[in-house]
């Protein structure tokens, strides 16, 4: 059996997509028309034999309490939130639940971080995990030299992908082979992080008797109880048998950003060309709109047949597209109206905004720069006529004159 767990993180982490994240949080915010963490969720599903697949973090209970309980009757697996008491790092949690994940006695448990766009080559990875017969695989990637310090950087051996050097997102450049956040480890892995904690004890009580201030500080900055994945467990065990690599050749991001956001909208929506093209709008017969490339509508948004929408456009539920509207690379969230004869290009619209006639709101759509896609907040009001570009507008406000390369707080 196999055991599935996903680090979704707290509120605290929740002010990277602002002001996006003030009422939704982050692993439910909708990515190509299905909240984030369905994608690693569904991705689990091509594991035979799963147990469960268990949701960790420090957001309240009940903001996941609906969202599990449907995806369990949808996927038939039974899909749990975990609720910390406080945060216990990547590894922590995991060893925090452990009774829990241990339940069903799985052979394997997989752990993926919540904010990565990838395939998920799950049985692919497991089948070479079992190969190198070791504690854990982890999944790799190259990425280009100049990105590789936001993430993990690793070298490993060439012929028999063991991990031989791993460094947490370094400040001189190691290698363009970085960690993707998705892992796989058996049992043995509670022990290693036990072993973490137990050190951590252990060095903590001998500065308290050399120096109350050095134990003070310690303490301060590691609780015991307090473990990362990556510092604490991959780079002391790299070279030591102990983890091997595997690498994706297919895509993967990382969604810290809402400029990513809309980036890895676009590439799931491409993968359900794939995987489940009743997803996609298709624009067939005469009542329907102009639909090109990729784009998501929810059953429930009424669109105006006039409108020509796509590519990359995910519409959510209970919008409404006037005529003559124009939609291109854009997230639109609930309860959006658009009216006559807009356009959105580049753009996130938050929940219950509007949008008036012949408005604009757009971007030029560098999802690496601040203001290169423009937000609107939750409830945000665009007048008739006015043109929002390169601008972030924090909710409830209303823009009765155009703006650019503002936030509008
Ligand atoms: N439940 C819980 N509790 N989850 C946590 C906690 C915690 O205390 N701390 C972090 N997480 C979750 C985050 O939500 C995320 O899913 C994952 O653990 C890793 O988060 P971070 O530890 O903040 O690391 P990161 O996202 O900056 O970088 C990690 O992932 C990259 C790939 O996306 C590192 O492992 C990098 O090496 C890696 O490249």
């Amino acid at each position: 059996k196999v055991a599935a767990v996903i680090m979704v993180g707290g509120p605290t982490k929740g002010t990277r997509f602002r002001p996006l994240s003030f009422n939704t949080p982050e692993p439910l915010f909708p990515l190509a028309g299905q909240p984030m963490i369905h994608h690693p969720i569904s991705a689990c599903k091509q594991i035979p034999n799963l147990a469960g697949i268990y949701l960790i973090g420090f957001y309240e209970e009940r903001e996941f309490a609906l969202y599990v309980s449907s995806i369990s009757n949808e996927l038939k697996v039974p899909v749990r939130y975990l609720k910390e008491d406080k945060p216990h790092g990547s590894a922590g949690a995991l060893y925090y639940f452990r009774n829990t994940v241990m339940e069903d006695n799985p052979s394997h448990i997989l752990l993926l971080n919540f904010d990565v766009c990838c395939s998920f080559p799950l049985p692919d990875m497991l089948e070479a995990h079992k190969r190198y017969g070791a504690m854990g695989t982890m999944l790799v990637i190259k990425v280009s030299a100049e990105s590789a310090n936001l993430f993990g950087e690793l070298v490993a051996d060439p012929s028999t992908k063991e991990l031989l050097h791993y460094t947490e997102k370094p400040e001189t450049f190691v290698s363009d082979l970085i960690n993707c956040g998705v892992y796989i480890f058996t049992p043995a892995i509670f022990t290693a992080i036990q072993d973490v904690s137990t050190h951590r004890d252990d060095r903590a009580n001998v500065s308290r008797v050399s120096s109350i201030e050095a134990s003070q500080s310690m303490s301060r900055t590691f609780p015991i109880d307090f473990v990362r994945l990556d510092q604490d467990i991959l780079s002391p065990l790299a070279g030591k048998r102990q983890l091997y690599t595997y690498e994706t050749l297919d895509f993967w991001e990382q969604i810290k950003t809402p400029g990513m956001l809309l980036k890895s909208s676009g590439i799931y929506l491409a993968q359900y060309r794939i995987t489940s093209p009743n997803l996609l709008a298709s624009g067939d017969g005469t009542r329907n709109a102009t639909i090109t490339g990729d784009v998501y509508v929810h059953p429930s948004a009424r669109v105006h047949p006039t409108a020509k929408i796509g590519p990359n456009v995910s519409i959510s539920a209970n919008v409404r597209v006037g005529a003559g509207v124009r939609l291109i690379n854009c997230i639109i969230l609930d309860d959006v109206e658009i009216m006559e004869n807009a356009v959105v290009i580049n753009s996130i619209v938050g929940w219950k905004s509007s949008i008036g006639k012949w408005s604009r709101v757009q971007a030029n759509g560098d999802y690496n720069a601040k203001l290169g896609i423009t937000i609107l907040g939750e409830a945000v009001t665009v007048e008739d006529e006015v043109v929002v570009i390169n601008s972030i507008v924090l909710p409830n406000k209303t823009l009765n004159v155009s703006v650019q390369d503002e936030i509008i707080l």
